[in-house]
């Protein structure tokens, strides 16, 4: 299965901070447990203890998870995860001035509607708590520490940003560990914790979600199953065999997680927010929601107006769409096109071949139309895949083929993520000149699964499974159509983008075959409006070259949510803000959430403050 490029899931693996920093306090050992007391606190309902390798949630089998859990507890806090310290040049090693990361996890009814279902999901619950741990000794008696700075050493913040990183199935715990810090920076000053779970169906959460018993069975089954329609030579055959797989897979996700698959729509996951909300203790959600995100948060306002704080939705989509039969894919391909010329290769030529290997292909040209002629000779190589893949070898994974269907797909990935440019550019260069090698690795990382890799602990749950249900709950009430109307969409939407058309379809196409194997209580779906009177305005970001969540929805949500929202309109590349920096929108953003200042215009213009391909990352 190509990976998360169907999806909307914002790729955080290029956060400034990586999992590495966080365990340079293991080196420091002048603290005796003792100090910080035994954790889980007996009132907690996440239960945190301070994360290390074993904080996994007990199994839903479990009859005593409560002391399974607190048996997790490492008392040495050498090994727990601690935040950079805030003053790098006074670290003296006893981890004062230090955020810390808490895992945990909060039990929820599967089904809120139901008296007779009584199980629960167990929710995977990671936050970074930004002034620390707290000793059981109060600072004030321990001289040799300076907490002044911090709120109250050891405790929560005033207000916890909530983080969501869209998909669906992106894995909110996930997004506290690779970006938490930066996240409390830019919007809080450091002032706020960060907190993110993995939602229903969702990387640590239980019970697990897959249709697949191993990721090695979906890859074998995508090499015929994901192919393009740009490669077949008869789409309605190509058609019909996805659409039998994808009865097929229903039908084995039916038989291994039974009516889970219904109870993961957005609105019951919506539920979830509100409960989370309970269990941090605050009157109100104050949040960043990125991508599919907004759609939770979207549906969130609509159903607790009461209870909106300060929500950032950056990377909107306009959840009323999801109600329609492929809703979900046809109404992101608006900007795909402009991201790609004005963007990729417009911003290629313009910063020229230093910058941008990919401008070599028509440096000296003294042409007025450079543009069009790199896009041609861009996409001829690209084309040319079709007919003729290429024959590619790293000592790793051995021999390989560069198709047409994942380099599209990478290329497609890569316009979520500016900073990626200057390499894929290179890619593509040297693909023009028939060396496969960087494109053989590019491709390599399209596969779900990595024999080189053992798999996350803990982790049972499929991303693109959990989308598909997902996606299908929210439009369960759209009608059946034959597989010649999907012929057609399908068809319409690789006309309108070569790049996303595909991947998008393959979102939305095994929709047909939800209603046989689930059954929707239709108060699991929201179908109200969207301009429910809130507590507090939203603010929504959205940018102009967006290749999965198109400016048109910020628009169209903003327009009906009137005196409810604020827009920024962001000029920059990339799916969300974060990868195109602005001070403008982060000025905003920062108000906002430390401050709750709602700016007075409805719609703000923000530029970003440099170029992707300036300067050359190496
Ligand atoms: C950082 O710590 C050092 C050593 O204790 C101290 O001299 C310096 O003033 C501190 N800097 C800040 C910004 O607090
Ligand atoms: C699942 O969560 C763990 C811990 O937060 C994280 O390290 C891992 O990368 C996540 N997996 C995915 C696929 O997001
Ligand atoms: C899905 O597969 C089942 C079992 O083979 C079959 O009975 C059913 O008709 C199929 N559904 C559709 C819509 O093709
Ligand atoms: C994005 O697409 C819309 C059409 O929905 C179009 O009006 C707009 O100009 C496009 N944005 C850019 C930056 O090209
Ligand atoms: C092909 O590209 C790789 C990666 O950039 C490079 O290391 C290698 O030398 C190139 N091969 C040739 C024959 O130029
Ligand atoms: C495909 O596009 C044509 C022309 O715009 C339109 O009439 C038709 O309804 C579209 N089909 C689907 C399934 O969206
Ligand atoms: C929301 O919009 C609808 C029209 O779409 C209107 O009938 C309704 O009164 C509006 N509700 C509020 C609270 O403004």
């Amino acid at each position: 299965m190509w990976k998360v490029i169907g999806s909307l899931t914002t790729l955080v693996g290029l956060s400034l901070f990586t999992l590495d920093h966080l365990t340079t306090a293991s080196t420091h050992k002048l603290i005796v447990s003792s100090d910080y007391g035994q954790l889980p606190l007996p009132d907690d309902p996440f239960h945190f203890i301070p994360c290390t390798k074993n904080s996994i949630p007990p199994a839903l089998n479990d009859i005593d998870p409560s002391t399974t859990w607190a048996a997790r507890f490492d008392p040495d806090p050498s090994h727990w995860s601690w935040g950079v310290h805030l003053n790098e040049s006074r670290d003296d090693g006893d981890y004062s001035r230090r955020g810390i990361y808490l895992c945990g996890y909060l039990d929820l009814p599967m089904d809120y509607h139901s008296t007779s279902n009584t199980r629960i999901v167990r929710l995977a619950v990671t936050k970074y708590q930004v002034s620390g741990l707290a000793r059981l000794s109060s600072p004030a008696t321990s001289p040799s520490l300076d907490l002044r700075s911090l709120p109250s050493a050891g405790t929560k913040s005033p207000r916890t940003i909530v983080v969501e990183p869209g998909g669906p199935g992106g894995s909110g715990t996930f997004k506290v560990w690779s970006s938490a810090e930066e996240v409390s920076q830019r919007f809080s000053d450091g002032q706020f914790d960060v907190l993110g779970w993995d939602p229903r169906g969702v990387n640590m959460s239980l019970p697990p979600l897959s249709c697949f018993p191993h990721d090695a069975q979906r890859d074998r089954w995508s090499l015929t199953t994901q192919a393009y329609r740009e490669t077949t030579a008869d789409p309605l055959r190509q058609l019909s065999m996805l659409d039998a797989m994808n009865n097929a897979s229903f039908a084995a996700c039916k038989e291994r997680i039974g009516d889970f698959g219904r109870l993961v729509s957005t609105a019951t996951v919506a539920r979830d927010l509100d409960e989370i909300r309970k269990a941090i203790g605050e009157e109100e959600v104050t949040g960043y929601f990125i991508s599919y995100g907004t759609g939770i948060a979207q549906t969130y306002a609509n159903m607790f107006p009461h209870r909106v704080g300060r929500m950032i939705l950056d990377g909107n989509e306009y959840v009323r769409d999801h109600r329609l039969l492929g809703g979900f894919g046809y109404t992101a391909l608006d900007n795909v096109t402009d991201a790609w010329h004005d963007g990729f290769l417009g911003e290629c030529l313009h910063a020229g071949p230093k910058s941008c290997a990919l401008a070599e292909l028509v440096v000296g040209e003294a042409d007025p139309n450079a543009l069009a002629r790199l896009q041609e000779r861009v996409e001829k190589v690209i084309r040319s895949l079709i007919d003729r893949p290429l024959p590619a070898y790293d000592n790793k994974n051995g021999p390989s083929l560069i198709t047409y269907s994942p380099l599209v797909a990478a290329i497609y990935e890569a316009l979520y993520r500016p900073r990626m440019w200057p390499d894929t550019a290179q890619m593509l260069y040297e693909l023009s000149q028939g060396n496969t090698t960087l494109a053989a690795l590019a491709l390599e990382k399209q596969w779900g699964f990595d024999p080189f890799t053992p798999p996350t602990p803990g982790k049972f749950s499929d991303e693109n499974d959990l989308a598909n249900l997902v996606i299908c709950a929210d439009s369960f009430d759209a009608p059946f159509e034959p597989l010649a109307w999907w012929e057609d969409l399908w068809s319409n939407m690789t006309t309108q983008s070569w790049i996303a058309g595909n991947s998008r379809f393959q979102n939305v196409f095994p929709c047909r075959h939800f209603n046989t194997y689930w059954k929707m209580n239709p108060k699991d779906v929201y179908r109200g409006d969207l301009n429910t009177t809130l507590k507090n305005p939203l603010l929504l970001i959205s940018e102009t070259y967006d290749p999965a969540t198109p400016l048109r929805n910020g628009r169209r949500l903003a327009e009906e949510m009137g005196e409810n929202a604020r827009l920024i309109v962001h000029h920059g590349y990339g799916h969300s803000s974060q990868w195109d920096v602005s001070a403008c929108t982060e000025r905003i953003g920062r108000g906002y959430i430390l401050e709750g200042q709602v700016p007075e215009e409805r719609i703000t213009e923000c530029w970003p403050d440099t170029k992707p391909f300036f300067p050359r990352e190496n």
